[in-house]
């Protein structure tokens, strides 16, 4: 990630604009949790990439679940936990240049660093990843980067979902990735299936793309 549009992302949180931000638990988690929360081989851990302050990750902590968000904003980060009354205590993580955030009751953890320095040798073994903001926030340059370090995390069984507006091509963020273009990023072996449509949208949203769709990832 270019530090450019790193920082254009801060400077937002900074003054306080986040329109992505819903102060509702995602439809897509509401209806269908549990597709992050099964795996043959994984405990339930769900990885929310590029988490900002979404409530999505205490509605899943609230479930049972073990949440490892991440996210380069570190007033996003504690805005989240202060706003859901949660104490943390923080502790310097050189391998990703950040820290980590991590509550008292070890529910959730949240990395503040850039997603291209994280990868599986930093957290591993997740049943499920919650990419809402993630892949479809970034610049197209640094689309291949994104599904890059998501690959290292992926293995056949773990419930990926993944919000996707439909729009023009060439506008964003967020943009839109058409789903053969995301199965030849994540593949070979990723399969794109689509979940659902989403109905609750922040009011202007609609304004801007024609719908918000949320796909399942399926890895061979
Ligand atoms: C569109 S928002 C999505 C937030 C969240 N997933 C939600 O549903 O509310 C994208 C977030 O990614 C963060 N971000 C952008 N680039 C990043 C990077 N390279 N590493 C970590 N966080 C990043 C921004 O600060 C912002 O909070």
């Amino acid at each position: 990630m270019d530090s450019e549009n790193l920082n254009e992302w801060l400077d937002l949180w900074e003054k306080k604009k986040a329109p992505w931000h819903l102060d509702f638990v995602h439809e897509a988690i509401e209806k269908h949790a549990e597709i992050l929360m099964t795996s043959p081989k994984a405990k339930n851990k769900i990885f929310v990439p590029l988490c900002g302050k979404t409530v999505d990750m205490k509605y899943l902590a609230d479930l049972g679940n073990e949440i490892v968000g991440l996210e380069a904003s570190e007033t996003a980060v504690k805005d989240f936990f202060t706003e859901h009354d949660i104490e943390y205590t923080t502790e310097d993580v050189p391998s990703v240049k950040g820290k980590l955030f991590r509550s008292n009751d070890q529910k959730i953890k949240i990395y503040c660093c850039d997603l291209f320095l994280f990868s599986a040798d930093i957290e591993s073994g997740f049943s499920g990843i919650w990419d809402r903001g993630s892949y479809e926030a970034m610049e197209p340059k640094h689309r291949d980067e994104c599904a890059r370090v998501m690959k290292t995390l992926v293995y056949p069984g773990i419930g990926y979902l993944l919000e996707m507006p439909d729009r023009e091509l060439d506008k964003g963020p967020p943009f839109c990735v058409p789903v053969d273009v995301v199965e030849s990023n994540f593949g070979p072996g990723c399969k794109v299936v689509k979940l659902l449509e989403v109905t609750k949208t922040p009011p202007d949203f609609l304004a801007i793309v024609k719908a918000v769709n949320v796909f399942r990832l399926h890895f061979q």
